[in-house]
């Protein structure tokens, strides 16, 4: 039997990661980013000034890429040949020009393999665009994580609040708007919600009550045992 998947799909800022983390500490899965390998090859391109519209370039480059995603207790780390990046890979810089790394098809065939490839040992939790659609069609659970434009705005303003940065509201919801407009537009494996995959507003739910409702959502009679990773 293949191991179990639990995909969750949606724009930015709907809560995946902190959600899909969670489930995946509470079921003994393993948690895959697959954003965070997007970011790794766009900081790549960055780094060795590859220009985005060279597209043989970047393509090649990803052929020539190892990224590692690692974790050790509840800290994830992102390791781009060899080198820790993981806080390098979220700046703003990285964050606007992924879009142009996440429309390459070759890349993304690239990353797809790679994602795949985690299922053969593990039971995995993971988080993107199209991991339900492309990367996993035959999850055991698929989920559509959504929340309002408004919410996801506040959400990451507060998370930068955290880090110590003021932000300005009304920007960063014009560029969280303009992201999901790439996200969902691109012909390239857009985000879109399928439709066998649980849709799922967290507007107006706390972080618990999304996780309690994704295990809910469970077939308790298919699920593996805990395992340790
Ligand atoms: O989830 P995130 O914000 O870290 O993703 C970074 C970028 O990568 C975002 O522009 C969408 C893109 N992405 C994608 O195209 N496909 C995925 N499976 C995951 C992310």
């Amino acid at each position: 039997m293949k191991n179990f998947v639990i995909a969750i799909d949606g724009p930015a800022g709907a809560g995946k990661s902190t959600v899909a983390k969670i489930i995946a500490s509470k079921l003994g899965f393993l948690y895959v980013d697959t954003g965070a390998m997007y970011r790794a090859l766009t900081l790549k391109a960055i780094k060795e000034h590859l220009p985005f519209a060279n597209e043989q370039k970047l393509i090649e480059m990803a052929r020539e890429t190892e990224i590692e995603l690692c974790q050790k207790d509840d800290k994830y780390g992102v390791i781009l040949d060899k080198k820790i990046v993981t806080d390098e890979i979220r700046t703003e810089e990285v964050s606007k020009a992924t879009h142009f790394i996440a429309s390459i098809l070759p890349i993304r065939e690239i990353l797809w393999k790679m994602q795949r490839g985690y299922r053969k040992k593990h039971n995995i939790v993971m988080e993107g665009r199209d991991i339900g659609s492309k990367v996993f069609p035959d999850a055991q659970l698929k989920v559509f994580l959504d929340a309002g434009v408004k919410e996801r705005a506040k959400r990451r303003y507060l998370q930068l609040k955290e880090m110590g940065v003021e932000g300005n509201i009304k920007e960063i919801e014009k560029e969280i708007e303009l992201r999901d407009r790439k996200d969902r537009q691109r012909s390239i494996s857009p985000l879109i919600k399928l439709p066998d995959a649980i849709y799922i507003d967290t507007t107006d739910l706390t972080i618990p009550q999304v996780v309690d409702k994704i295990l809910s959502l469970l077939p308790v009679e298919n699920l593996p045992a805990k395992t340790e990773k």
